[in-house]
């Protein structure tokens, strides 16, 4: 993959209605902190062009990246952020589960979880109403693999599958936004998906 154009073409707060792109989506789900604007930054081999902050809860609002005009990177908010209050994160519950359950343009979704923990019970129910409502496992990608040992990233991956009932084809990505590791592996995917003859047009 040659990253030759960037664009955040729609944020959508809270109240906006969901956009019909026409192109693949590739949204990207995670706990509030875990790495997805990290994640869409090294994509795109920039610095900071999405927002990443070290206190929780930075992206509030739905983030379309349209990469060479062929596909979006969907930035969701992080769930289970609690200052942001119940009602916020009901309301914002809700969106996502709108946008998951209604969009035609849904290619896959990417969940996030930090591979040195075990998923919260935010993180199965994601990776279940994903499974319910596409029919399909996410890829799964888990960040910060830097701050563990080599020697470990077997053994988490492993408990990481089994905490998440996820079968041995669910594919899980070791990835690092400071050393790119899993990088290759992930735009592999996602040219895979695109290039595929039957790709929604
Ligand atoms: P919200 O917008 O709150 O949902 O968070 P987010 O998932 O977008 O997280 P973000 O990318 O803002 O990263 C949160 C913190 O983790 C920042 O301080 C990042 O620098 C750090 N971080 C993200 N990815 C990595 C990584 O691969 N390795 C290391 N060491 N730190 C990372
Ligand atoms: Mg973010």
């Amino acid at each position: 993959m040659k990253i030759l154009s960037v664009n955040l073409d729609q944020v959508l707060g809270v109240k906006s209605e969901l956009p019909s792109t026409g192109k693949p989506e590739f949204v990207m789900a995670g706990r509030s902190n875990v790495g997805k604007s990290s994640f869409i930054n090294a994509f795109i081999n920039r610095r900071n062009y999405a927002r990443t902050s070290s206190t929780p809860g930075k992206t509030r609002t739905i983030n379309f990246y349209n990469i060479n005009d062929q596909f979006y990177l969907v930035d969701l908010p992080g769930y289970g952020y609690a200052a942001t209050g119940a009602v916020e994160q009901e309301k914002w519950g809700r969106m996502i589960n709108k946008y998951l359950e209604t969009s035609e343009d849904i290619e896959e979704v990417i969940q996030f979880v930090d591979i040195r923990h075990d998923p919260s019970k935010q993180d199965m129910q994601m990776f279940d109403f994903v499974k319910q409502s596409t029919g399909f496992e996410p890829i799964v990608i888990l960040t910060k693999v830097d701050k563990i040992k080599r020697s470990q990233v077997k053994k988490q991956v492993a408990d990481i599958r089994k905490c998440l009932n996820a079968t041995e084809n669910c594919v899980m990505i070791p990835f690092s936004a400071e050393t790119k590791q899993g990088l290759q592996e992930i735009y592999k995917i996602i040219d895979d998906i695109i290039d595929s003859p039957d790709k929604p047009e």
